[in-house]
């Protein structure tokens, strides 16, 4: 029985690796909730298992093993496991000891993704799983790569809920179009929770004169409006879709938003956290595979440079403690962020009760 730390949500979809991290031989093991997984794709079909990457002999990593065919050979003593993690073969015995199982996650492919449920196998519903379908569009040359910060999950919500600090912190990168946040006339920031536990915002900025770094598909020159839509989906999953328009038309006449972000963040201990990120895009769709590296490289700098050392230090100025309870001065633009934090708290707090109650 894998002891659950409470400060993760375990009842969710939470993103464990990226579809091409996990080739067809390897033997891949993250560390998700502060449990160690083994994920593998079966070599008969391909498909992506995930099982507790311990022996239940000695706890040897069985991501140390030997794949054979689609089963896993632990590399101490040779027991033997298939992907629901039953034992199929003991060295010693003639029948393999039926106390003898790996816990195995359900894993759902999704979206150039793989979704782990950590938490009660029966409640994991895959019709659950956020949707970012912008990445199945091949036509907009979806990005996705893996970084890695020093600091609690939930400021990775935090951080991304709220966008002013583009106008501060990435003034140098993506955050130079506008000088007084807030402040431009007509700007209309918007949130609110769905019937679903969502959190929907939009950041509405008209009659906007500079271009920023890409391209949003109005003319240089012309004025625009452009807009954020920001959909999170609980734990850490958010999808961005930013948009613009030549001013004063209607934002539905948009047939496409420019860029399109994928943003879910994952637990690996209760103080450092994986960060799976990606785009898709409409712009500069001829770059080759170095140029779309270069995309990359940039933002995931932007994130290593700028957001990833603020992470690191105010993980070591709250030292453990939760944001709320710290009574932090909350800002206008500060909503969705307050709003997540909220959701998050409840729900951490209705599965500790149910788990009380388990253990009753
Ligand atoms: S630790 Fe795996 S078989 Fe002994
Ligand atoms: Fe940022």
């Amino acid at each position: 029985m894998i002891k659950r730390n409470p400060e993760f949500i375990w009842n969710a979809w939470h993103v464990a690796a990226l579809s091409h991290e996990i080739d067809a031989d390897i033997l891949f093991t993250r560390r998700l909730l502060d449990v160690p997984v083994l994920i593998y794709r079966k070599q008969s079909t391909g498909e992506a298992v995930a099982l507790h990457d311990r022996c239940p002999h000695r706890f040897a990593y069985l991501s140390k093993g030997v794949r054979k065919g689609d089963q896993i050979e632990c590399i101490y003593h040779g027991l033997r496991f298939g992907t629901e993690g039953q034992c199929t073969h003991s060295p010693y015995q003639e029948t393999p000891p039926t106390n003898a199982t790996v816990q195995p996650f359900p894993l759902v492919e999704k979206h150039k993704m793989l979704w782990i449920w950590m938490g009660d196998a029966e409640l994991a519903d895959p019709t659950t799983i956020p949707d970012h379908s912008h990445m199945d569009r091949d036509d907009l040359r979806p990005l996705l790569w893996h970084y890695h910060f020093n600091g609690n999950w939930q400021l990775g919500n935090d951080n991304l809920m709220e966008l002013t600090h583009l106008f501060f912190l990435h003034t140098s990168t993506i955050g130079g179009w506008k000088d007084e946040p807030g402040k431009v006339p007509g700007e209309q920031y918007t949130v609110r929770k769905d019937d679903s536990g969502r959190v929907i915002s939009r950041t509405f900025v008209p009659n906007v004169a500079e271009h920023g770094t890409f391209d949003n598909g109005v003319p240089r020159g012309t004025p625009f409006d452009q807009w954020n839509d920001t959909i999170w989906h609980a734990p850490a999953n958010m999808r961005f879709t930013m948009g613009a328009v030549p001013t004063g038309q209607p934002t539905e006449s948009c047939a496409q938003p420019y860029m399109e972000q994928s943003h879910c963040i994952t637990p690996e201990t209760a103080t450092t956290s994986h960060y799976f990120s990606g785009f898709t895009r409409t712009f500069e769709l001829d770059r080759d595979a170095a140029g779309d590296q270069q995309f990359i490289d940039f933002f995931s700098g932007i994130f290593a440079r700028e957001d990833g050392p603020i992470m690191e230090d105010i993980e070591t100025q709250m030292d453990g403690h939760d944001l709320l309870a710290q009574n932090p001065v909350v800002l206008p633009r500060d909503k969705g962020a307050i709003m997540v934090r909220r959701i998050v708290a409840q729900r951490l707090a209705a599965e500790s009760a149910l788990q009380a109650e388990a253990a009753e």
